[in-house]
């Protein structure tokens, strides 16, 4: 089978007032449709680097990614907003809510950005929070719930748009355990209905969902 996502020899390079930094050195690695993955390593190995690569939010270097067997970094930055509208779902540590807007807008959001019309959106993002428990707080503003509860509306804003790939970069890292496995049941339920998911953790507990560990050391694959 071909992959969904394939990384191939990417780097990335920063510098800052002259001094390089290799923040990712030459990774690859490939995905299928299908799997849970969870990418570990210590604080400053380049996960969130090779998260935002992946996720299209950042360039890399050098080297390449393809999803569907689409070389994505062709693309110039509109193209890839595009793709990254299409293809990702992205869920962060600090949610990422817009702070005046309730649950129900929050994540109707992408929707609006793939002109979806208004009927299909609100349906869609109802439908969608229904599935992630909080159909009693869609006119919530994000002040107005837990951290939990805050981290689903992050989670159901990013499946609204059916992405292919789901990546969760420390999604569980501001919430206490009991929330953390309240959010790992929810992957766990996407991974069955056959969702790819790559999720960042630092907790082997969380890493336990999934089924293919990748670990960081320094930029590189160990
Ligand atoms: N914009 C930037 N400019 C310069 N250096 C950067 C930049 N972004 C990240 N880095 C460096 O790249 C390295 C990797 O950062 P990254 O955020 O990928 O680490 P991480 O593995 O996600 O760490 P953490 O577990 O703490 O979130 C770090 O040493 C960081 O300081
Ligand atoms: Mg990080």
């Amino acid at each position: 089978m071909t992959s969904l996502l394939s990384v191939v020899n990417v780097s990335k390079v920063y510098q800052m007032d002259g001094v390089v930094f290799q923040a990712l050195d030459s990774v690859s690695l490939s995905i299928k449709k299908g799997e849970f993955v969870a990418i570990m390593g210590p604080s400053g190995s380049g996960k969130s680097t090779i998260m935002h690569i992946i996720g299209c939010l950042d360039r890399p270097t050098s080297g390449k990614v393809f999803i569907e067997g689409k070389d994505i970094f062709k693309a110039d930055d509109q193209e890839l907003a595009e793709i990254r509208n299409t293809h990702i779902g992205f869920v962060f540590q600090q949610f990422n809510l817009l702070r005046k807007t309730s649950s129900l807008s929050n994540v109707e959001l992408p929707l609006i950005y793939a002109k979806v019309p208004a009927n299909e959106r609100h349906e869609r993002a109802k439908a969608t929070l229904v599935e992630v428990g909080l159909s009693d707080k869609m006119s919530n503003f994000p002040s107005q719930l837990s951290g939990g509860q805050q981290q689903r509306v992050a989670i159901a804003r990013a499946l609204v748009t059916n992405p292919s790939i789901i990546l969760a970069d420390e999604p569980t890292g501001n919430l206490d355990s009991k929330s953390g496995r309240d959010i790992m049941t929810i992957f766990d339920r996407f991974h069955k209905a056959g969702k790819t998911i790559i999720l960042v953790t630092h907790e082997k507990d969380i890493a336990k969902h999934a089924k293919r560990i990748i670990s960081l050391k320094d930029g590189k694959i160990i």
